[in-house]
This record gives structure tokens, sequence and C-alpha cells, in this order.
């Protein structure tokens, strides 16, 4: 039976990329998104005749109720994404990223037709490390933000809820993404860091020691792939980080791999002396349990923008369109 895939934020960084991905392996889509960042992601999509995009809110739960009984599984990307968008508008995130989230995900446990929902959660969720050990699925997390907050309230909502025994909700944990996507964002560091360095020979790098795991886009999209093909068994009701344990980078690691590709950057740290989101993390789990190898390091993502920038394919790479903030 061909499989059908709900792909909330479809028009996104992770969406817009995953869509694609998806379409290559013969699936069907639905994409859902309200089109916050406009719909030049995924506009080129329209006459593919296995792909139905439909502009909605996933706050209005008539559509809701209606699109989770014409598919056979779910990707959650939608949402209001990063600590700056969260705080800015918070009640806003809390309808989005909890009410409606939820909401989505009660109507999918109750449609018969639904096997897996795949949810983005975030290694923001762990907070700050003690005593620089690395952070897994079994530490406790201490959400900061009110971004991290709310992925973490649904997490614990989707890892305890009771249902019928053939719908498989997974929670995977993103590292901080990196890399190119038909809707890039440059309010994230890599690719951020990457951009300055290019176009203004300059960076500014607040909090130079703090660490944090980075992966590259593609590889989030083939997780989410490899969790939709899993045996059940091993994915249901469980929570997945999603990256490779050698792709923590502090931020002035990620500074001097820069200079090996553009050397006259004059770098500028600002020292600072806490920051609450400071960690390693490991994710030995989904590659033991799952067999998941990243294939792209974060000094391939660099040098993926730098190609771009230099080739001018993006008009305007300060654009507000590539940023959440
Ligand atoms: N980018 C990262 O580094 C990262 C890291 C960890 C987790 N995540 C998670 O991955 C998911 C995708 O992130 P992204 O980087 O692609 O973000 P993004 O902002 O590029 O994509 C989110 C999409 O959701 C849409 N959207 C927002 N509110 C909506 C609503 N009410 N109804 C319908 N659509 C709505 C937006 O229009 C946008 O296209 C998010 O859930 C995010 O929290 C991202």
């Amino acid at each position: 039976m061909t499989r059908k895939i709900l792909v909330t934020g479809a028009a996104g960084y992770v969406g817009s990329k995953l869509v694609r991905h998806l379409l290559s392996y013969n699936y069907h889509i639905i994409g859902l998104d309200s089109l916050k960042y406009g719909d030049e992601s995924i506009s080129q999509l329209y006459n593919n005749p296995y792909f139905v995009f439909q502009k909605g809110d996933i706050r209005d739960f008539k559509l809701i109720d209606r699109i989770v009984n014409e598919v056979t599984d779910v990707v959650h990307l939608a949402a209001i994404v990063g600590d700056p968008a969260c705080s800015k508008m918070p009640e806003e995130a809390f309808e989005v990223n909890w009410i409606a989230t939820r909401y989505l995900f009660d109507a999918c446990k109750n449609a018969r037709n639904i096997s897996h929902f795949v949810f983005a959660s975030t290694c923001s969720n762990y907070g700050k490390m003690d005593n620089e050990e690395f952070l897994n699925e079994n530490s406790e997390l201490r959400p900061v933000s009110l971004y991290a907050k709310l992925k973490v309230k649904f997490e614990k909502y989707l890892l305890k809820s009771e249902t019928r025994k053939d719908f498989y909700p997974t929670a995977l944990r993103f590292a901080t993404i990196f890399g190119a996507s038909p809707r890039i964002r440059f309010d994230l560091t890599v690719n951020e860091f990457i951009r300055d360095a290019f176009l203004k020979r300059r960076l500014t790098i607040y909090g130079e020691e703090f660490w944090r795991p980075y992966c590259h886009v593609a590889d989030i999209v083939r997780a989410i792939h490899l969790i939709l093909e899993s045996n059940p068994n091993k994915v249901s009701h469980e929570v997945f980080g999603v990256g490779d344990s050698n792709q923590n980078y502090q931020k002035k690691m990620i500074a001097e791999e820069i200079l090996k590709i553009i050397p006259e950057t004059n770098v500028n740290y600002i020292h600072k002396e806490e920051d609450p989101r400071n960690y390693k993390v490991d994710f030995s789990k989904i590659k033991n349990l799952l067999d998941f190898q990243i294939t792209k390091t974060l000094p391939y993502g660099l040098n993926e923008i730098y190609n771009i920038l230099d080739k001018k394919q993006i008009e305007d790479p300060y654009s507000k369109k590539y940023t959440n903030i």
C-alpha cells in the first residue's frame, strides 16, 4: 500500500527538504503550512501529482479532523521555532506548540488509519550540562526557555500516552541544524557564522566556550524517514536524539573551521561566563538501536553554504525571510 504522509510545517527549513526526500522515495504527501515565511520553498512542487499542498493553520481543528482521515502517517514539524520567536510571541507559541499539537496528536491517536506519528523535538530540552558530561535520552531535562519548556511538555504527553496498539508515536530531539534547504535559515549558528564571515569578513562570537551538538538538515530528514520505516517495536513511545556524538562543537571550534575556508575573517570573541544552553550530547541510542549514521559533518556544511553564497545563489542572505526572529 502506498503510504501518504501528512507533513505539518512543510514549507519550513526541515519540511521543504523532507517533502522532496519522501517524494523521491515514492511516498504521497499532504503538506500543511500556514506559510509564515512564504511559499517559495515548495511552490515548485505544486505540479507534482503525489504532492497536495494545504495552506492552513494547525489551530484550525476542523481542518485537522478532516486531514487526519486522509493519511497513513504524520510528521509534525509545524511550530513557533526557536527561543527568540517564542519569547516574542508567547501566546501563539503556547497555542501552536502545545494546544494545537496535542489536538493533532489526539486526533491521530483516534484515527484508525494512522500508524507513525513523528514529533520534532529539540536537544534544547537538556538546558545546561553538569561537569562537561555528555547528556543522553536518560538525562534530566532542564529547559530554560519557553520554546524548550513547551517541547518538553508535549514530549512527556506523547511518551506517556495510552494508545491503540497500532499507533506508533516517536519524539526526535534534533541537534541544532545547519546546511542548505529550499527554505534556508540564517538565524542558526553555523549558517549565520559562515554567512557573516563570507559577506562581512567579520564574526562576533558570544560565549566562545559553549558546547552544542549540530546536525545537517539532510541527515535530520534521513532520520525522520528512518523512523517511518522502522520496526514499530523499536520506535513506538520512544525518544531519540538525532545527531552524532562527534559533532559537538564549541563556538570557537566553529570559528576555527571557518578560518580554514576564509582565513582573513576577523573573529571577535565576547566572553560570557554563563550560558543556560551549554551541552554536549551522546547520540548512541539512534546509532545502536536503528543503525543511524550521519553523512555530512559540520565542516561539510560550512563549505556547502560558502559555495552557495559564492555563486550568489541567494539574492539577499540578510533578508527577513531567512530568519524566524
Ligand atoms: N532548526 C533547528 O535547528 C531545529 C532544532 C531542533 C528542533 N527543531 C524543530 O524542527 C521543526 C522544524 O523546524 P524548522 O527549522 O524547519 O522551522 P521553520 O520555522 O523553518 O518551519 C516551521 C514551519 O511551520 C509553519 N507554521 C508555524 N506555525 C504554524 C501553524 N500554526 N500552522 C501551520 N503551520 C505553521 C511555518 O510557516 C514554517 O514553515 C520544529 O518543530 C522545530 O522546533 C528545529
